[in-house]
This record gives structure tokens, C-alpha cells and sequence, in this order.
């Protein structure tokens, strides 16, 4: 069940652009949040690793804290954030959290949620490690948006998925120059981000911070094409009560 169209009309209307915020977070607050991960890795049922064989090197790990850590984290992130996003205090914000620790980039997708009813609102990224230190890594944030969760793994070949998109454009071609940036300049890379265009390439940059709309479609530079061996960040999403 997706959204209805007067649900996403309503979503629109709390719509910007992303908002950069650059020397955001000083040391000592990325150091607490790592310290909230590294607690959170201690309870089991938090995390969750994305390939089958948990006790493979190349793994990925996600870690969604419950309970007290969840509070502390959730209770410092409003903390920031709520002014860039709730300046008038008017909004009744909810607020989830997760830590990704990826040796792996993340595909094509969305984080706009599968409740049909639920009023999505921003989401934001944080960097807290990136390795080695002088490699680049980016989450693109795509012009394309969603609004519900999905991943698009070859949008020109999926019909249904192309339903929900909007401003798909099959005319435009990343430029080499940029998608080199970016991407490894493959056949099949070339394929997959075939139909989306850059919105904002945001630079992991430990203290820098983006906040975008949930319904924007985005994806991780690749490793390989950059450099990155790994990264691990704090991914919040909001909704309005
Ligand atoms: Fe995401």
C-alpha cells in the first residue's frame, strides 16, 4: 500500500532543499556518538549485518539501538537538529535512528517509509569514521523522489518502479567527468543510475552534516571508484506526529 495522493501532496508542502551544514558536530559530539555505537554493538538484538554469513570479513553492520542509548542519542540529534528543522518548535516531530558501519556502498533506494498513512519528513546523515582518513566517500542525493521505501536496482528495466518515480528523465546522461566522481564507469553502472540525475553529491567530511527530505532517492558513491575501504555514520529519519 503507498501513499495517497493527497497524503503526498501534503508531504510536498514540507519540502526544501537539502540543507548542508558544514563544522556541525565538534570531535567530542562524534566521539559520544561512537561511543553510543560501540555500546549498542554489545546488545545483540540491535544489530543486524546485511550478507547471510555473519562471520565474513567483508560484512556490514546495522545498528539500531533500543532503550537508553536510543534516548541519549535521539535526545542530543533533536537536540541539533530540531532548530533546522522545527524552528518554530510548531511541529511534533518522531525521530529513528540507526548506525551503518559499511564496507560496502549502499545502492539506489529510498527511506520514506511503508506505513501508507505515515507524514515523512527529513532525514539526515552523520559521519562518524571514514577510512582510510583521506579517502573520499559521498551519499548522492538523487533529483528523483519516492515516497515510499524502495530500492531501484535498474529503474529503466522495472515498469512498476518507474510508476512511482517522479522526475525520472531517460534524456539525461551523467556527464563522464562526473560520474567518474562517483562511480566506477561501467556498463552496469552506467545502467543502474541510467534515469537519475545528481541533486547534491554530499562529501563525507567528519563534522559536516546534510539534512534532505526522506522522499529524495540517494545512494553511496562506491568504494572502489573513491577509495573508501569503510564508514560508519548515523542515519536519522523523521516524521510528523
Ligand atoms: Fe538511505
Amino acid at each position: 500500500m503507498h501513499k495517497s495522493k493527497e497524503l503526498v501532496e501534503r508531504i510536498k508542502k514540507y519540502e526544501s532543499k537539502p540543507i548542508l551544514l558544514e563544522n556541525f558536530f565538534s570531535s567530542e559530539d562524534l566521539d559520544e556518538f561512537i561511543f553510543w555505537f560501540q555500546e549498542s554493538l554489545k546488545h545483540k538484538n540491535f544489530n543486524t549485518t546485511r550478507m547471510e554469513d555473519a562471520s565474513t570479513q567483508d560484512n556490514d553492520t546495522t545498528s539500531i539501538p533500543e532503550g537508553d542509548i536510543k534516548n541519549k542519542v535521539i535526545a542530543k540529534l533533536s537536540e541539533k537538529v530540531s532548530p533546522w528543522i522545527n524552528k518554530d518548535g510548531q511541529r511534533n516531530l518522531e525521530f529513528e535512528i540507526a548506525f551503518h558501519a559499511n564496507k560496502k556502498a549502499y545502492g539506489i533506494h529510498t527511506d520514506s517509509g511503508y506505513d501508507p498513512e505515515e507524514i515523512i519528513y527529513k532525514q539526515g546523515i552523520i559521519p562518524l569514521v571514514i577510512k582510510p582518513e583521506a579517502a573520499t566517500t559521498h551519499t548522492v542525493l538523487l533529483d528523483q523522489k519516492c515516497y515510499h521505501s524502495s530500492s531501484f536496482p535498474c529503474v529503466s528495466e522495472d515498469e512498476q518502479a518507474q510508476q512511482y518515480i517522479e522526475h525520472l528523465n531517460f534524456s539525461n546522461v551523467i556527464a563522464d567527468e562526473e560520474f567518474k566522481k562517483y562511480w566506477h564507469d561501467s556498463e552496469l553502472r552506467r545502467k543502474q543510475m541510467f534515469g537519475f540525475s545528481i541533486c547534491h553529491p554530499f562529501e563525507w567530511k567528519l563534522g559536516n552534516t546534510i539534512i534532505w527530505d526522506r522522499a529524495h532517492i540517494h545512494c553511496s558513491s562506491d568504494f572502489q571508484a573513491t577509495g573508501a575501504q569503510y564508514k560508519l555514520g548515523l542515519m536519522w529519519i523523521s516524521r510528523i506526529l
